[in-house]
């Protein structure tokens, strides 16, 4: 495993390296059907987008085909996204909460140009129906920091990758302080729902540090993956099995 220091990590020297907040989980599944209907609204445009844009960065050159599996894939945004820019790719995405899947499969049918090729398991990982099939990748937002026991997304990861198969997970990572957290929230989401604030306070104190990823990387043997942080919130974990 690589631990790779970013221009945005070594400009920003304080952020993320160690805190003395400790993790506050919040509920695993995102059930509540008012909950989902507002995180499917939010305006995820740039952000997903720049996660799309930012996998030929971490794999330049690479054209995805077959199949991607999208965990924690919620409405299927990103997946969405993947498969728009991958016309040769088919995703899977498996998410735990069934109002997330509803939206996922609403949205499937007014998608003309991709939603074929998109498809939703309902299933909590770990234990979800995922099909043991060969995957071009592996992408996951937003979901570590939902788990409880973070380890289930890098046991899973390890169980469905193969030798080619390319890892790209994003997430927040937690911040040094209840303070710092809600100036995070007042400048990125000071415009969005209430519910959405909070919801993104929340996940802001259940996120995890680098090093307690690096950990749980280490952990399930995936040594080929790096973590390397890219804003003052976010972490990519990128790279292949072996
Ligand atoms: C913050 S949302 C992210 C959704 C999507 N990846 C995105 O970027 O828009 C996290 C999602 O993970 C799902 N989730 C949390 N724990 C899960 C688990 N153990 N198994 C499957 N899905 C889970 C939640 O239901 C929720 O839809």
């Amino acid at each position: 495993m690589t631990v790779v220091v970013s221009d945005y990590a070594i400009a920003n020297p304080t952020y993320g390296l160690v805190t003395d907040m400790q993790r506050l989980t919040e509920p695993e599944l995102m059930e509540d059907p008012a909950q989902a209907v507002a995180y499917a609204g939010a305006d995820f445009d740039a952000a997903h987008n720049r996660i799309v844009e930012a996998f030929g960065a971490y794999f330049p050159g690479v054209e995805l085909a077959g199949n991607i599996l999208d965990l924690g894939c919620g409405p299927g945004d990103i997946g969405f996204r993947f498969a728009a820019r991958f016309p040769a790719s088919t995703v899977i995405g498996v998410d735990g909460a069934a109002a997330m899947i509803e939206l996922g499969n609403r949205r499937k049918a007014l998608e003309a140009a991709t939603g074929e090729r998109v498809r939703f398991i309902e299933g909590r990982i770990p234990g979800a129906a995922i099909p043991a099939i060969t995957y071009a990748a592996i992408i996951s937002n937003s979901l570590l920091h939902h788990l409880h026991d973070p380890g289930v997304l890098w046991e899973t990861i390890a169980r469905y990758a193969g030798n080619g198969t390319l890892i790209y997970v994003v997430d927040l990572f937690r911040p040094q302080s209840p303070a710092e957290a809600r100036r995070l929230v007042d400048e990125y989401a000071a415009g969005e729902p209430g519910v959405l604030q909070r919801d993104f306070y929340n996940s802001l104190l259940a996120a995890f540090e680098p090093g307690e990823v690096e950990a749980q990387i280490a952990a399930a043997g995936l040594d080929g993956l790096s973590v390397e942080m890219i804003s003052d919130r976010h972490l990519v974990v990128y790279g292949s099995k072996a």
